[in-house]
């Protein structure tokens, strides 16, 4: 498929990942504005996922608004004695769309490995949801020119989900020093990483897989990112907090 027809055919999708950020009166504020908002950009898929107690708030809020929502993490297991855990079924039942698995914050902080974030994803997909699962490099790893071998290492396991599954994920790729941090990846950067991943998907047969990209992503930035052919969006993390500026990002 050549890059015009591979526009053509992936819809933009510009994801907000809130974090652990929000409350009942902030996150109203915030989803009229992009329910008010959401309008203006008929050509771009636009979610939110929000923190596990506030699914609900998402559910009531934006039914009807044609904004998606989803969560930020899922279990692997489908029910039982998992204190602490969140069922993909249960995401499910308040109308998630979307869950991130792999998280670059998760795999940091809480041991995610490769294998698991692959569970969470199968999870994720066995309830009817679409996983968007995360991969990145440290700057460490940027550093020492080993990008391409640890976004190889990550998507193992999801790649082998098999093509069937893979045509029903979202990929993100997060390079771990650009979030946060103000500092972005180039849009030629970040182009180089997606036509690998692209190109690795393409080996299975699902090349119109949706990759999003996400780090510092704003309006300033946006357009310039969307313009690569592989970039199929954004998932954006601080800039997705004010919903003017989360909606410029999806008008860009
Ligand atoms: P920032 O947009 O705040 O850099 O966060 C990116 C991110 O981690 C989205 O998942």
């Amino acid at each position: 498929m050549d890059t015009q027809s591979r526009e053509h055919s992936r819809k933009r999708l510009v994801m907000g990942n809130w974090k652990m950020h929000g409350n009942q009166a902030a996150n109203t504020v915030l989803l009229d504005g992009l329910c008010a908002g959401v309008t203006a950009v008929p050509n771009c898929d636009v979610a939110v996922c929000v923190p596990f107690p506030y699914l609900g708030q998402a559910n009531a809020s934006l039914q009807g608004s044609g904004i998606s929502w989803g969560a930020q993490d899922v279990s692997r297991h489908e029910q039982g004695a998992y204190t602490g855990e969140v069922a993909a079924a249960m995401l499910a039942d308040f109308g998630c769309a979307w869950v991130l698995a792999g998280h670059s914050e998760r795999r940091a902080m809480h041991g995610e490995t490769d294998q698991l974030v692959a569970d969470k994803a199968a999870a994720a997909l066995s309830a009817g949801l679409t996983p968007v699962v995360c991969v990145g490099e440290t700057l460490d790893e940027q550093e020492a020119g080993r990008t391409k071998d640890v976004i190889s290492r990550q998507l193992a396991p999801v790649l082998a989900l098999g093509a069937s599954s893979l045509a029903r994920i979202v990929l993100a790729y997060e390079p771990v020093w650009a979030i946060g941090t103000g500092l972005t990846a180039t849009p030629d950067q970040a182009q180089e990483v997606h036509a690998f991943i692209r190109a690795r998907l393409a080996e299975l047969g699902v090349p119109q897989v949706r990759i999003l990209y996400g780090g510092s992503v704003k309006a300033s930035n946006a357009a310039s990112l969307f313009a690569m052919p592989d970039i199929d969006g954004a998932l954006v993390g601080g800039a997705s907090l004010v919903a003017e500026e989360f909606l410029r990002i999806a008008a860009a």
